[in-house]
Order: structure tokens, then sequence, then C-alpha cells
């Protein structure tokens, strides 16, 4: 009994602790983001939508994010992956299968496997897909599943640090990194994963080695537009499986993932809708914004976030030839949705309101509607840019996950082929 008691008054303090250092440095928690956008300037430079809408204008626009912030995207980096291997051919009580796969993107020595997990529920024929590329390593995403661990042995129950666990999931949310599956088969959703440090680590210094390494004519020169090329090399693995429909594929990725999930949407057309949850500076925020914590910070604290040569518009982000709604803007007519947490000021919700609002026009333009009129308040899961804003910080909770799934099904009928008794029915969207 007393040790009980003291493990819980350490692990209480090892949380607060925790919980203080997380705040001063992310800022999470300590404020609420303004819902006022009439007081704040618009996005500059205005977009030229109709130059936009030309090949060229569009070929331009990729250039230039190219050239400024995240350096080229890496165009025939080759990529080539094993069969799948059956890791539980019983998942989740017989609703599914988990299954596994390697992918190889590079060349010579340098070139870099990873495992790419995906969760198809029972019968799937050309079910829509949702890819998402994650913080933690596979042993967490999917607990308790032998599937690949970072050190390439399967996991165990030695893989799992519960303690951290515990901390990380109150302080970022419940499935910050544990996948939902029930919730995304109950959609009739295959779900798929990879953890984005086993591809180019989340590292100042060996990021850039990893890249330069990789052994392509064009080799990426920021881990954004990498990992942003990872999601690209799935997708040539899960557009093949006929249980998956080409048609519908989607993206998702938190917060830094968000900024990547962004990048790949725009450069690769096979990618229908993405998910960009509190994505934040070089992601759905403003770069000329003066709140939360601003593209210079974030230059400062992940430098090999960006290419080599951002560090002078970060530090200056009034010298950048655009910001970050044009990076929205390319996305469309296909669907985006924005995540955002009222506490989680340091992603600047305020900013990627105004970033989505300025967009918007090129929705428009193409006749299908961007934005919903309304407030930061309003959530219609059915729009071209969705916008979500729910109470809290920077995590990943329930709720979110509820409202991934109403972005990811409105207007779509579940096209499982599970038998109706085990597909509990879908919230209607809207
Ligand atoms: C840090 C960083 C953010 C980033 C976030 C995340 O807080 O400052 O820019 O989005 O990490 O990836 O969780």
């Amino acid at each position: 009994m007393f040790f009980r008691i003291l493990r819980w008054t350490g692990l209480t303090l090892l949380a607060g602790v925790t919980l203080l250092v997380a705040s001063s440095c992310t800022m999470l928690g300590l404020n609420y983001a303004s819902l006022d956008t009439g007081n704040k300037s618009a996005p500059v430079p205005a977009l030229d939508i109709d130059r936009l809408m030309t090949p060229d204008g569009r070929a331009e626009a990729m250039k230039l994010l190219e050239d400024t912030m995240y350096g080229p995207w890496p165009q025939g980096l080759p990529v080539s992956m094993s069969d799948w291997r059956i890791i539980n051919a019983n998942y989740l009580e017989g609703r599914g299968t988990l299954e596994e796969l390697d992918i190889t993107i590079g060349l010579g020595p340098g070139a870099q496997t990873f495992q790419l997990v995906a969760a198809f529920p029972k019968g799937a024929l050309a079910n829509p897909l949702v890819l998402s590329q994650t913080f933690s390593g596979n042993c967490d995403v999917f607990p308790g599943q032998p599937v690949t661990s970072s050190a390439g042995d399967p996991c165990t129950a030695q893989d799992i640090n519960s303690t951290a666990n515990f901390i990380v999931n109150n302080l970022f949310g419940e499935f910050i990194a544990e996948a939902p599956i029930e919730k995304y088969f109950d959609a009739g959703l295959v779900y798929s994963s990879f953890h984005a440090g086993d591809f180019v680590p989340d590292s100042t210094q060996l990021a850039p080695k990893t890249m330069a390494a990789l052994g392509g004519e064009v080799n990426p020169t920021s881990a954004l537009m990498a990992w942003a090329y990872a999601f690209s090399a799935a997708l040539d693995a899960l557009e093949k499986d006929p249980r998956i429909d080409a048609g519908h594929m989607s993206v998702m990725g938190h917060s830094r993932h968000g900024k990547a999930a962004l990048l790949a949407t725009i450069w690769d057309p096979r990618i229908e809708a993405v998910i960009a949850h509190q994505s934040g500076f070089a992601g759905a925020s403003l770069s000329r914004s003066p709140t939360g914590e601003r593209l210079d910070r974030m230059a400062e604290t992940y430098p090999h976030w960006l290419a080599p040569g951002a560090q002078k518009f970060a530090a200056n982000p009034s010298l950048l030839p655009f910001d970050q709604h044009l990076v929205l803007a390319l996305i469309a007519p296909r669907r985006v949705f924005l995540g955002n947490g009222r506490r989680d000021v340091w992603s600047d919700p305020n900013s990627s309101f105004r970033a989505a609002q300025a967009a918007s026009e090129a929705w428009a333009a193409y006749g299908v509607r961007g934005l919903s009129d309304g407030s930061m308040r309003t959530f219609d899961p059915g729009a071209g840019i969705v916008w979500w804003l729910r109470l809290g910080g920077h995590s990943i909770v329930e709720e979110d996950i509820d409202a991934f799934i109403r972005f990811l099904t409105a207007g779509k009928a579940p096209s499982a082929v599970v038998p109706p008794a085990e597909l509990p029915s879908l919230p209607a969207p809207g």
C-alpha cells in the first residue's frame, strides 16, 4: 500500500513537472486563442486566383514553396516495397486483419526502409483509406500487436513504456499515439500508418545527413518535404491493393505531421482529402502572424524541418513571396480539414482561420464550397475546407477522431462489405 501511494505520488509529481515544462516551452494550455478575426489583417500577398488556376501558375506557386521554405519535392526518388505480411489474422476479435510491409525509399547504401502497417476491415473491397503519419513508433500505435519495432524486431511488452505513455496521454490526449482502429472500422475505413522518424529521423543532426544520403537525383532538403514524400511512397503500395478504393485515399497528420500532410496533398494528386490537425507554423498558420509560436521560433528550434535557405525568411517573414493561404489554395478543389484546440494558442488557430478564409476563393473558382460562411465556431464536415475547433490544447482526443471520421465519411456511404450487424451505424454527416 505504502509503495502504491509512493508510486502515485511520484507519477503525479512527474506529470506536474512535465506539464510545467511543456507549458513553458509550448505555451500549452495557458491561454485561449482569439476568436475575433475581424480586427486582424487579412493574409498578404493576395492570391492571384486566375493565374493559380492555370497549369503554369500552379507550377510557379509550387516552385515558390520549394525555393523558399521546403526545398524540392524529390521527384523520381526510387520507392520499392515488399509484399504484405499478416501480423494478426484475427485482429480485434475477427473484425479484420493487421498487416505490414516494408517500404524502401532511395537508392544505394543510404536508402531507408521503414514499415507501413495497415488494418483492413473484414471483407474490405475498394474501401476508402485513411493514411496517417505518426510521431510514435508502431509499437505504441498498435499496442499489444507484434508489428515491427523501430529496432527491427517484433514489438513486445518491453517496447511499451507505460509510465511515459501515462504522462504523454494525459498531456497530449488518449489518441496521441494509439490508433482507434475500431472507430475507423465502424466507418468502413481502411487505416494505415507509418512512423515518420523511421524514414527520416526527427533530429537536427541526423535528418540532413539522412536526406542527403538517399541517393536520388533530387533529394529532399527539409524533413517536412521528406515526410511528405513518404506519404506518397506509402500510397504507391496502398493504391494497388484491391481492398482499397484508389479514388478515395486521404492522408492525416498531427502538428509537424499535419504540416507534412498538407505538402503531400499539394504534390500528390492521388490524395482526395487531408486532415491537418493543429498543423501550426509552416502548416496552415500564417508565417506573418506575430502570435503563437511564430515561424522564427519554429525555425530556430527545428531547423531541419525547413530547407536551409528558409532561415532568412523565417527571421523576417515579410520577405516571403507568399503566405500559407497559398499552401491551402493549392489543395483546392480537394477537401481539407483543419483541426484546432481553443487552448492551443501555440499553433495559432486564429491565423489558420484567416488563411482558410483567404484560400476559400480557390474552391469558389472551381465552383465548390470552400470554408463555410460563419465563424471559428462553425463545424461543417461536408465543406471543402472544414474548420474544427474544440476546447482544450495540443492533443488528439476522442472528439477529434469523431470529427475526423465525420469529415472522411461526409456524403459517402460506408463501403465496407462487413455484415451490417457488425457495423454500427454512422452519425449522419452535417
Ligand atoms: C512543437 C513545434 C510546433 C509543432 C509541434 C508538434 O510544439 O513548436 O511547430 O507543430 O511541436 O509537432 O507537436
